[in-house]
């Protein structure tokens, strides 16, 4: 069995965090969302992966490199433009060959890992099975309608869903799909839909079995959902201090201080990960926040935050529920006329007091 990692197309709703970077890449918990995917996958033991990427292929070639680092073989397909998910499977013949396959989603975060998903599907000899998920708002995913345990129906985010039940972005296949994808035509959003290629497999009778997870998942595209993978991952981590903690310092809770980092004078209270080589002064990290490394936060309150590497934050009263990009500076306005000065990219979302 092989698997295929879908890390190309634009993070366009994640802009201007993603504007220049892989959104496969913001890490949750300091770690890259793209590097859960390739953990399921080696977990479940497929070693050969197939990485489909797009305009981002520098960062995400240079963030994965061969695979050696899990264990794994990488091969790279590169997808001249987002054409859609079956689009990506077409292009991706050649690699898979006539085997069976794990398509997974590069944005997609499945906490519970897929080993018993993939140990499912090799005793169905289905020719797909696609996981499906209960949602608050199916009109944002594709969507199932089943019938007596059976899939009846999927259509890719539609206006009036017939069911709560969204589609996960992990798919198991055989190479009947290759038939599917070259059958289908472009949907109005003018991509290639997977969801249109599974319908094909139902309507010529091949067999799709569906399997509804309770488990947590997440797809990553958006801020609110990012933070929640945060708060979920970093819940699972255990209390770890490898950098340095001043004395008049204190720690709260589940707390990792990675290596290099400095925490003086500050209160620091988990679940928290500050990354290495990272300075904490006189200042207030709370609860779910992650913090990457080269990062300084100096006299300043930060909770339920991401922020990214070396940023720099100092003499802010507090910052909330925020994502903040790489080499990002907030700082105090000191020149007259006091005023806010902001330099912000497209699309950015800044509410201040
Ligand atoms: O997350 C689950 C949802 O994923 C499903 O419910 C939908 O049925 C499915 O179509 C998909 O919807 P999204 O709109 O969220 O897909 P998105 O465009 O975000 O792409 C998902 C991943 O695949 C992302 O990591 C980018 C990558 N991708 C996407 C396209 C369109 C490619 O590598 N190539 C592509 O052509």
């Amino acid at each position: 069995m092989k698997a295929l990692v879908l890390s190309g197309g634009k993070g366009t709703r994640l802009r201007p965090i993603t504007h220049t970077n892989a959104k496969q890449l913001v890490p949750i918990a300091n770690k890259p969302i793209l590097f859960y995917a390739i953990e399921s996958i080696k977990e479940a033991g497929i070693k050969d992966i197939g990485v489909v990427v797009g305009d981002t292929k520098e960062e995400i070639k240079t963030a994965l490199g061969d695979g050696s680092k899990w264990g794994v073989k990488i091969t790279y397909i590169e997808q001249e433009a987002p054409l859609g998910l079956a689009h990506a499977v077409k292009i991706s013949r050649d690699f898979i060959g006539d085997d069976d396959f794990v398509m997974f989603l590069g944005d997609n975060l499945i906490k519970d890992g897929i080993v018993s998903l993939v140990d499912r599907f090799r005793e169905s000899h289905s020719a797909s099975q696609i996981l499906l998920a209960r949602v608050a708002h199916p009109e944002q995913f594709g969507v199932a309608e089943l019938k007596e345990g059976k899939v009846l129906k999927l259509v890719e985010k539609p206006e009036n869903p017939q069911s709560d039940l969204a589609l996960v972005g992990v798919y198991m296949f055989d190479k009947s799909i290759f038939e599917a994808v070259k059958n289908i035509k472009p949907s109005r959003r003018g991509e290639l839909e997977i969801t249109d290629a599974i319908q094909y497999l139902i309507d010529h009778k091949f067999t799709v079995h569906p399997h509804i997870i309770d488990g947590w998942w997440k797809d990553t595209g958006k801020l609110e959902d990012i933070l929640e993978a945060n708060r979920i991952i970093l819940d699972t981590l255990s209390k770890k201090i490898e950098g340095k903690i001043d004395k008049n310092s204190k720690i709260y809770g589940k707390v990792v201080i990675e290596q290099g980092a400095e925490i003086i004078d500050s209160v620091i209270r988990g679940p928290v990960i500050i990354g290495e080589n990272s300075k904490i002064v006189r200042s207030y990290v709370g609860p779910f926040s992650s913090v990457y490394y080269d990062v300084t936060i100096e006299n300043s309150e930060v909770e339920h935050s991401i922020i990214l590497q070396k940023s720099k934050i100092k003499d802010i009263k507090r910052i909330e529920d925020s994502l903040i990009g790489q080499n990002v500076e907030i700082l105090k306005s000191k020149t007259k006329p006091i005023a806010y000065r902001i330099m912000v990219g497209d699309g950015s979302r800044v509410e201040v007091i």
